[in-house]
């Protein structure tokens, strides 16, 4: 197959060709694939473009392209589909340019790939991973805290190292979700990457690494806009996860429910002439019917109930449980309440108990009434 490895630059003189002769010769012993270079240098004042240029004159398989500077996400995503189209690369990997991704690991993902993998991700925080001794203990803390909370925040906590720059993976992943990858410039762009590539349910392994400082130059991140980036995205991507998520149409259905109640409740009363307890008793019964139906075909639609029967023994139990829920939790927690703190807070045990209803409610229904086959 045809590999390419992404190596954007920035003021990377000193660096780029140690990086390009050790990475070639880790890989001469790969005899399966072939191998090409995409350096992304966005004209870099030090001259690297240059330096790359003059070796390209031995190196027929690097390629330079040379743009203006738009942060790594940009340099990154225009590397990946120049590989992936003028190159046709079946496989895109990347790395540092400053040999803090030792290039003599990168057979390893190779292999990864190779035995399955849709992807291959360079990982400091697995065993036989790590992250340089020589940081003081604020930055240790700052990498494990940061990437802990893009991880856990993201939910998908198998994958141990979310913002390095050291991985491969197949095209065809690439492909998918390439068009929304602009939207992400910066250093950001690694973690969004591999957040869409698991959201495809790709099979990603972990290449355990020892990432260690560059030795020349700086680096070029800018911490408090990548902070910002960080937890922005997180953040919007748990939004988003809410806005579909069955909780919330869950909430939705309840809160159709209890206005039908309510209307049951005055029409019957008020125009029929019901009492109010038998008239909300009929607006209970059509709420919980109403909610029924509505969870079955919307908020747990993935699970609905098939045949008949298990239509009236999952309606049987959804009543039970709804009455369960009203009668002793809802109104459990208001007696507790006001047996041990007195009447005055009524009000508040009622929508203490009206949230551990709602808790109750939605546990049992997802992982009792529309459980997981
Ligand atoms: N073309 C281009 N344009 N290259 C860039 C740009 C840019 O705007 N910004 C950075 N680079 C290149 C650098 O030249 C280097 O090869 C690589 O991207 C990583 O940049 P560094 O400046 O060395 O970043 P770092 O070491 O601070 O960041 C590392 O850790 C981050 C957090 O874990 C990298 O591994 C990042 O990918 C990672 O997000
Ligand atoms: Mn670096």
């Amino acid at each position: 197959m045809r590999i390419s490895v992404i190596i954007p630059t920035y003021n990377e003189r000193e660096n780029i060709l140690v990086l390009l002769d050790t990475l070639k010769r880790a890989v001469s012993k790969v005899q399966q694939h072939t191998f090409s270079y995409v350096i992304v240098d966005d004209n870099s004042p030090d001259g690297t473009g240059a330096t790359i240029a003059a070796y390209q004159k031995k190196h027929k398989d690097v390629f330079l392209l040379s743009g203006k500077k738009e942060g790594l996400g940009k340099a990154l995503l225009r590397g990946l589909v120049y590989a992936a189209t003028k190159l046709h690369a079946d496989i895109l990997a990347q790395m540092d340019a400053d040999l803090s991704h030792d290039p003599r690991s990168f057979p390893q993902f190779i292999e990864a790939i190779d035995s399955g993998a849709d992807m291959a991700v360079g990982s400091r925080y697995i065993p036989g991973g790590s992250i340089p001794e020589n940081w003081g203990t604020h930055r240790k803390i700052f990498s494990i805290v940061g990437n802990s909370i893009v991880r856990f925040g993201l939910g998908y906590s198998h994958v141990h190292d979310w913002t390095g720059g050291y991985r491969a993976y197949k095209k065809s992943f690439f492909e998918k979700i390439q068009d929304e990858l602009s939207s992400y410039s910066g250093y950001v762009f690694q973690i969004a990457f591999l957040h869409k590539i698991l959201k495809l349910h790709a099979n990603v392994s972990e290449v355990p690494i020892q990432f260690t400082d560059r030795r020349y130059g700086k680096s070029k991140i800018a911490p408090s806009e990548y902070i910002r980036n960080v937890l922005y995205y997180v953040g919007s991507e748990r939004s988003k996860a809410f806005m579909t998520s069955s909780f919330l149409k869950f909430l939705v259905v309840g809160g159709f429910g209890f206005v039908v109640n309510a209307v049951v409740l005055k029409v019957f009363h008020e125009s029929v002439g019901v009492s109010p307890i038998l008239a909300n008793l009929i607006g209970a019964t059509l709420a919980i019917f109403s909610n029924f139906n509505l969870n079955n075909i919307w908020t747990f639609k993935e699970r609905k109930v098939k045949s008949p029967v298990e239509y009236v023994l999952k309606l049987i139990q959804f009543y039970f449980t709804s009455a369960f829920g009203v009668i002793l939790i809802q109104t459990g927690t208001i007696y507790f309440g006001i047996a041990f703190f007195g009447k005055e807070g009524y009000f508040l045990y009622f929508l203490i108990g009206t949230a551990l209803l709602l808790v109750w409610n939605y546990v049992f229904y997802s992982l009792v009434i529309w459980k997981k086959h």
